[in-house]
Formats: C-alpha cells, structure tokens, sequence
C-alpha cells in the first residue's frame, strides 16, 4: 500500500480511517523525522489510541485529527500522498470520500486504498453475517449495500468510484491475505473483539438465540478448519491513483 501511494522521506502523508495507527506508525518510519504523518479517524477511541500507540513509540512525526473521512477539513493541496486502509469500504458515501483525499494531494501526488474484495473470495465474512441475519429474523442482505464490509468489492465499483473522483493513473492489485488462526474459536473472538456488523446483529439478540447464532456460526466456519489450526479465506484489493 505505501509503496503504490510512493510514499517516501521527507513526505507529507494523510492516513485515513487510520483506527489505532498501525499503518501510520510504518508510514512515520517511512518518511522519517523529515517528514510526517496525520493519522484522522472519525472514532474519538480509536484516535486516542492512535496518539498513545504513536508516542509511546517516539513518532514524534505523526499526528491526530478527529474528522469525517468524508468531510476532511484539511488545506487543499497540502498531502504528498494519502492511504486509507480497511476503512473506505466503511463509508456511507465513498465518493465523497475520495473527493475529500484527492483535494489534499497536490497535483501528481498519490492514495492507495485498501478494502476487501468480492464475496466469494471472503466467505467467513458471508457466513458469520447470514447467520446472524437469519437468527435475528432478518431478510438476506446486499453485501454491495453502502458502509458493508464487502460494499467496494462488487467487480469494478472501486476503479469506478475512483475515476469519477478524479484520479488518473489507477493501478489495481489483488493480494491473498489467508486470516490464520489456531482455531475457530479464536476467529469468533475476533469477531466479537473487531465489534462490526455482525456484533451489532448479535447484540440485539436474546442471550439463547444469540448462542444458538454463534454454535451454527462455529459449525459453518469449522469447514476451513486445517492441518495446524484454522484459515479464513480473504482476498484485499489495493487501488491506487494519483490527484
Ligand atoms: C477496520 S478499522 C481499520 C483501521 C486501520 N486503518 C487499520 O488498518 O488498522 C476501520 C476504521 O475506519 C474508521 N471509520 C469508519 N468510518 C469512517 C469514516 N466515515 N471516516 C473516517 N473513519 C472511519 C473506524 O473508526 C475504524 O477506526
């Protein structure tokens, strides 16, 4: 992701979405004292937790920002490069979004997109939401539905969305990213921990119906179960383009 953004020393670089600054501690190893770093997000937990990862570090070249991705109120021009990873599938209005980034780049300057890409390549994600549907009575959902984990992996959308922003030079890649666990007890921790949709689904439940929930899930689920441990099939799409 950061070598198809080119991000380099000395650069200026947003990171969207950028939860608790994994990816934005790596960035401010790239850029180096001579650069820096802001990490935004539009969840003041997830930013807090980003400001103390990025210290206790000693990044002293990285910064917070509390904002929309849609809504940045950043300088026009201002980026040398932006990166939103797992993030902008998350958006009620994408375009919007990627509207915002391409306005902070100075002209020739790059973003790089993470997201997961379509169903089929990422069927746990499918299996734990059906489920979960269906045992709090609700009717199948679009995966392609705005804000949906799988929203920007409908074949074509995310090049598409990317164009109609503006960006020029578009480069795709689609990277296999098995999720290897040691069982799928840990996957459905995870689950529960990472708090997405689904949770949001099993909370709703009675405490009966919502085990009932999670047993099918772990049966369903145990169909990846390996040799050593337990393996999601997942498959991430990297986009690309410069303002
Ligand atoms: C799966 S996490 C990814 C975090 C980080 N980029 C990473 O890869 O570790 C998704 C993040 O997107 C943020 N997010 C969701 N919708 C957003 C929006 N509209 N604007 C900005 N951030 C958003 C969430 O608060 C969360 O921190």
């Amino acid at each position: 992701m950061l070598d198809m953004a080119d991000i380099g020393p000395g650069m200026k670089v947003l990171d969207v979405a950028a939860g608790t600054g994994d990816q934005t501690a790596d960035i401010a190893g790239r850029v180096g004292p001579g650069g820096l770093v802001l990490a935004t997000d539009v969840s003041p937990r997830m930013l807090a937790a980003a400001a103390a990862n990025l210290s206790a570090a000693g990044l002293g070249n990285a910064r917070t920002l509390l904002t929309a991705g849609e809504t940045l109120a950043l300088d026009v021009a201002n980026f040398d490069a932006a990166v939103c990873r797992l993030g902008l599938m998350f958006f009620g209005d994408p375009l919007a979004g990627l509207q915002a980034i391409r306005r902070t780049l100075r002209p020739g300057g790059r973003f790089c997109a993470m997201v997961f890409s379509e169903p089929s390549a990422n069927p746990c994600i499918g299996i734990t939401v059906s489920i979960a549907r269906r045992h709090a009575g609700l009717l199948p959902d679009d995966p392609y539905l705005p804000g949906a984990l799988l929203s920007l992996g409908k074949p074509g959308l995310i090049d598409e969305l990317f164009r109609l922003a503006g960006f020029v030079d578009l480069e795709l890649r689609s990277v296999s990213a098995p999720l290897k666990l040691v069982s799928v007890e840990e996957y459905l921790r995870f689950v529960r921990t990472a708090a997405g949709p689904v949770m949001t689904i099993l909370d709703r439940m009675s405490p009966d119906t919502s085990r009932a929930a999670r047993a099918e899930m772990a049966a369903a689920l145990s169909a990846y179960a390996t040799a050593d441990g337990w393996e999601a099939p997942t498959e991430l799409l990297l986009v690309a383009g410069a303002r």
